[in-house]
């Protein structure tokens, strides 16, 4: 008989993990990138010569570069950062994490704990939500316009909770292409912010992880670069820009926090391969490979809108997005897309339900997103007619679904 570890499992644990049951036919769910833009040729390039040249410091935990990274990488992200962010950082500012996830971890254990209070945006990425739910951690939701998280709901906030005694941790915000609504908050908002966060001595998380992948390339300087007082914690990823699979992030902080937490990342290291790989090919490509991408999910962003205007008419609402990877839509009061979801699954169209995107679950209730990066053009226009279908079965809406032939679009 085997052993049963139940008993001897520690409290307080998450609900187990679902095993990996393979990927919906219809897949909008989720940060995926688009496969045809993975710049295949140029990593097995890259990764040639720069094993070649320097592969033997394998030998050694964290190469030749110590703790904090590849020291490649971290040069060319001062580069690429003060360039296009405006941040002007030395590498021994950066630390290269597994994923920008481990970023959220390092700041999340070195700044929080149980009881804490963080201001953060009322629709907002759901790895950073389950976080500060698992730390116990109160998450103060502030609403969004077209310009990302309003600054007068800031002000207020943080007026209340210092009316009754409470010092938030931080202020966590995604300001360039806002994740799920895709805005960009301008550099006023930006200046603004960042005095209510001098003024209330509250620092400011920027999450940046969308900022490559703007359509008019167009992007305002990142908050760590306009701030006057310190005060910022940026974190960014080569997910999005390159490929999510590498496991790749960064942070970007003083060398006093970044020191707190090089002491709790316990893993002797991030990967060294994949940051040797991205390296050398982005201080060559990076340049030329992010307009490329940008075009393709742009095109990409087009057959989606198109497609559920086709289908659902009126009844699917939503803002263009600035850039990034995903549409955030609004679907009839009527419609629950918890349940949505399910249903969806069930035709085998994966989307993400609003209420896990947002920490106002009545509001979110009838929001969905849909990621446009990771299914091709024809998935697209397949998957929403599939959804459409559902949606009018289980909620009676979209009311007129459109024609036959459209439901068969052709792939491209
Ligand atoms: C806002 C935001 N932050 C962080 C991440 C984590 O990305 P990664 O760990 O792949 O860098 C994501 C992924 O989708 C995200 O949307």
């Amino acid at each position: 008989m085997s052993l049963d570890f139940a008993p001897l499992l520690r409290g307080g644990l998450p609900p187990p993990a679902t095993k990996y049951a393979g990927l919906s036919k219809y897949y909008f769910i989720g940060g995926n990138n688009d496969a045809d833009e993975v710049p295949v040729d140029g990593l097995i390039a890259a990764a040639t010569t720069v094993l070649q040249r320097e592969g033997r410091t394998l030998a050694n935990y964290g190469l030749q570069s110590g703790p904090q990274g590849y020291r490649r990488l971290r040069e060319f992200l001062c580069t690429k950062l003060k360039r296009d962010a405006g941040i002007a950082c030395s590498a021994d500012e950066i630390l290269i994490t597994s994923g920008s996830l481990q970023g959220l971890d390092l700041v999340n254990g070195v700044l929080l704990e149980n009881g804490d209070t963080v201001l953060i945006e009322q629709e907002t990425y759901q790895g950073s939500l389950t976080r500060l739910l698992r730390l116990g951690v109160n998450a103060v939701g502030i609403p969004l316009d077209r310009e990302g998280m309003r600054v007068d709901a800031v002000a207020t906030a943080l007026a209340d909770l210092k009316a009754r005694g409470v010092r938030p941790k931080y202020i966590y915000t995604i300001p360039t292409v806002q994740n799920p609504t895709g805005t960009i908050m301008g550099e006023a908002r930006r200046a603004e912010l960042l005095r209510l966060s001098q003024l209330y001595g509250v620092p400011i998380f920027e999450d940046d992880c969308y900022a490559d992948l703007i359509w008019d390339g167009q992007r305002p300087p990142a908050l760590y670069a306009m701030s006057q007082h310190g005060g910022v914690i940026h974190i960014g990823s080569f997910s999005k820009s390159i490929a999510p699979a590498l496991r790749v992030g960064f942070i970007v902080a003083p060398w006093d926090m970044l020191a707190r937490m090089l002491a709790i990342k316990t893993d002797a290291g991030s990967g060294a391969l994949e940051q040797m790989v991205l390296a050398e090919y982005c201080a060559a490509h990076f340049t030329t490979h992010v307009p490329q991408l940008t075009r393709a999910l742009r095109h990409k962003l087009d057959v989606l809108m198109e497609s559920l205007a086709e289908q659902f008419g009126t009844a699917a609402e939503f803002d263009e997005p600035k850039g990034g990877i995903f549409l955030w839509v609004k679907l009839p009061d009527v419609v629950d897309t918890l349940k949505l979801s399910q249903a969806a699954l069930a035709a085998g169209v994966a989307l993400n339900p609003g209420p896990e995107w947002s920490t106002d679950k009545a509001y979110s209730r009838s929001r969905m997103r849909l990621c446009f990066a990771s299914p091709t053009a024809g998935a697209i226009r397949q998957g929403v007619a599939t959804l459409a279908e559902v949606c009018r079965r289980e909620f009676g809406v979209p009311t007129r679904i459109a024609n036959v032939e459209s439901q068969a679009a052709p792939a491209s």
